[in-house]
C-alpha cells in the first residue's frame, strides 16, 4: 500500500464536492487505502468492493463509530458503545435476517409499483405548483418532498409533520457525512433524542393494533419476541432516514444531469420508455450514499493490503460506480448498457437495499411526469447548485431549476 496521497485529502473540501479524480487517483495507486494511519481505510474498485461485501465475517455491518474531521483535517472515530444499535443495515447474520425478513415483504416491487399512481398524485401536484413559479429550487419544491412522503405514509406514521421527518432523515444521514467537528458531531447525535421518542410513541400505539403496513409489521415483530422494543425503533428510523434522504438525492442528481444535458433531456422527453434506464445511469454516476461503512473484526487481507483488526472501512460505492475496469466510458450517461443495474449504488449481497423498488418507482414516476410536463429543464444561470458538505451524501442542497411548461 502506498502512503503517497495525504490523509488530509479524504476531507478535503473540493474532494468532498467533486470526488470523481480522487476516486481514480485510488483506483490507479491505493485501492486499498489507509487515510494517513487513522485506521479509516477506503475500498475504490469494483472488484475489490463487490468482494468485500460477500465476506460479512471479515467485514461487519456493525457500527461502531461515526466519523468526524479532526483539527488536523484527518478522518478521526467517535466510538459508539450502545449495542442495540446494531439493527437492519448495521445488523449481522443471523440477527440480520430477523430483521430484514420483517420489513422486506412490505417493500417487494409489486407493491411498490402498485404505488406510482399515488406518487404521479403527489408529484403532479409538486411540478404543477413549481412550473408557475418558473424558476424553482427542485429539492424544496419537488426532490425532497416526494420521497418523504411516500416513505411516511409506507410506514405508517400517524399525525406526522413532513418537515420535522425530514429534518431528522436528513439529521440521521449527517452524523455518517463524516465532515463535522466532534462538537457538531455530538449535538446531532443528541439531536436525534427527539425524533426517537416520537417513534417510540408511534411504535406504541401500533403495538395496541397494528395495522398493514410497516410499523404494523415492526410491531408484530416485538409482540413475537422476534426483537426488542428499541430495535424496533432503530429500524424505523433506518427506514426513515434511508427512505427520506437518498431518493431525494437521486431525484435532485438526475434532474440536474438532465439540466446539463438538453439533448439527453430531449432525447428521453421524446422516448419516456428509456427513463428507466435513464434512473439507472443517474445512481450509478452519482452514488446517493458514495459509501457505507464496514467494521473488521479480526486482523485480514483485501486486494493484497493488510487491514488490521478494529479498523474502519469506507466501501466507496460511488467509485466501484466508475470504476474503467467494470463500466466502458464510465463518466458518461449511457442508456444502452448491457446491464443497466450492474453498479453498487444500491449495495450488494445480504445488504441489498431493500428499499431499492420504491427508490426505482419513485424516481421512474416522478422523471416520467416532469418530462412529460416541461419543454425545458434548466439550471437557473444566476445561481449554482450547492452539494451538502458530506463525504457520505450525494444531494444537492440546493437546485435552482428553471421549468418551461409544454
Ligand atoms: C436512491 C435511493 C437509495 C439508495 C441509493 C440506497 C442505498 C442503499 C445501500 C447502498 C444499501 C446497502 C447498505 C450496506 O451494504 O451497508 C442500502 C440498504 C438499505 N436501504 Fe437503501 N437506498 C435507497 C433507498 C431506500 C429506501 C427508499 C428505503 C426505505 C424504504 C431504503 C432502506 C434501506 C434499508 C432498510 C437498507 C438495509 C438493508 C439490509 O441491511 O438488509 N433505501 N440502501
Amino acid at each position: 500500500m502506498t502512503n503517497a496521497i495525504a490523509g488530509t485529502q479524504l476531507l478535503d473540501g473540493e474532494v468532498v464536492d467533486d470526488p470523481y479524480p480522487f476516486y481514480r487517483r485510488l483506483q490507479a495507486e491505493a485501492p486499498v487505502w489507509e487515510a494517513g494511519g487513522t485506521g479509516v481505510f477506503t475500498v475504490s474498485t469494483f472488484e475489490l468492493v463487490a468482494e468485500a461485501t460477500g465476506r460479512v465475517d471479515d467485514f461487519s455491518s456493525n457500527l461502531l463509530c461515526l466519523l468526524y474531521r479532526g483539527d488536523d483535517g484527518l478522518p478521526c472515530r467517535l466510538p459508539f458503545s450502545e449495542p442495540d444499535v446494531q439493527v437492519l443495515a448495521t445488523a449481522d447474520p443471523p440477527v440480520h435476517a430477523l430483521h430484514r425478513g420483517t420489513v422486506f415483504p412490505e417493500l417487494v416491487a409489486k407493491r411498490m409499483d402498485a404505488l406510482a399512481p399515488d406518487i404521479a398524485e403527489i408529484a403532479k401536484r409538486c411540478v404543477r405548483d413549481a412550473i408557475a413559479s418558473g424558476t424553482v429550487e427542485f429539492m424544496s419544491t419537488i426532490g425532497n418532498v416526494v420521497p418523504i412522503t411516500m416513505i411516511s405514509r409506507l410506514i405508517g406514521f400517524q399525525d406526522a409533520d413532513p418537515e420535522q421527518l425530514l429534518r431528522a432523515a436528513f439529521d440521521s444521514t449527517a452524523m455518517l457525512g463524516s465532515t463535522l467537528t466532534m462538537d457538531e458531531l455530538v449535538a446531532r447525535v443528541a439531536h436525534l433524542a427527539e425524533i426517537q421518542a416520537w417513534i417510540a410513541e408511534q411504535l406504541s400505539s401500533a403495538m395496541q393494533e397494528p395495522a398493514d403496513d410497516l410499523i404494523g409489521a415492526v410491531a408484530r415483530g416485538v409482540d413475537a419476541g422476534v426483537f426488542s422494543e428499541f430495535a424496533a425503533n432503530g429500524m424505523l428510523q433506518t427506514l426513515l432516514s434511508a427512505g427520506g434522504e437518498s431518493t431525494t438525492s437521486l431525484l435532485g442528481n438526475a434532474v440536474r444531469i438532465l439540466a446539463e444535458q438538453p439533448e439527453l433531456q430531449q432525447h428521453l422527453r421524446e422516448n419516456l420508455d428509456l427513463v428507466p434506464a435513464f434512473v439507472e445511469e443517474a445512481v450509478r454516476l452519482e452514488a446517493p450514499f458514495r459509501f457505507l461503512m464496514r467494521s473488521v473484526p479480526r486482523d485480514t487481507r483485501l486486494g493484497g493490503a493488510d487491514i488490521p483488526a478494529t479498523s474502519t472501512v469506507l466501501m466507496l460505492w460511488g467509485a466501484a460506480n466508475r470504476d474503467g475496469n467494470e463500466f466502458e466510458r464510465p463518466d458518461e450517461v449511457d442508456l444502452e448498457r448491457r446491464a443497466p443495474r450492474h453498479h453498487l449504488s444500491f449495495g450488494r449481497g445480504i445488504h441489498y437495499c431493500v428499499g431499492a423498488p420504491l427508490a426505482r418507482t419513485e424516481a421512474r414516476t416522478v422523471l416520467t411526469v416532469l418530462l412529460e410536463r416541461t419543454k425545458s429543464i434548466t439550471l437557473d444561470p444566476e445561481h449554482a447548485p450547492r452539494w451538502v458538505d458530506s463525504l457520505m451524501v450525494r444531494r444537492h442542497e440546493q437546485l435552482p431549476v428553471r421549468l418551461v411548461a409544454r
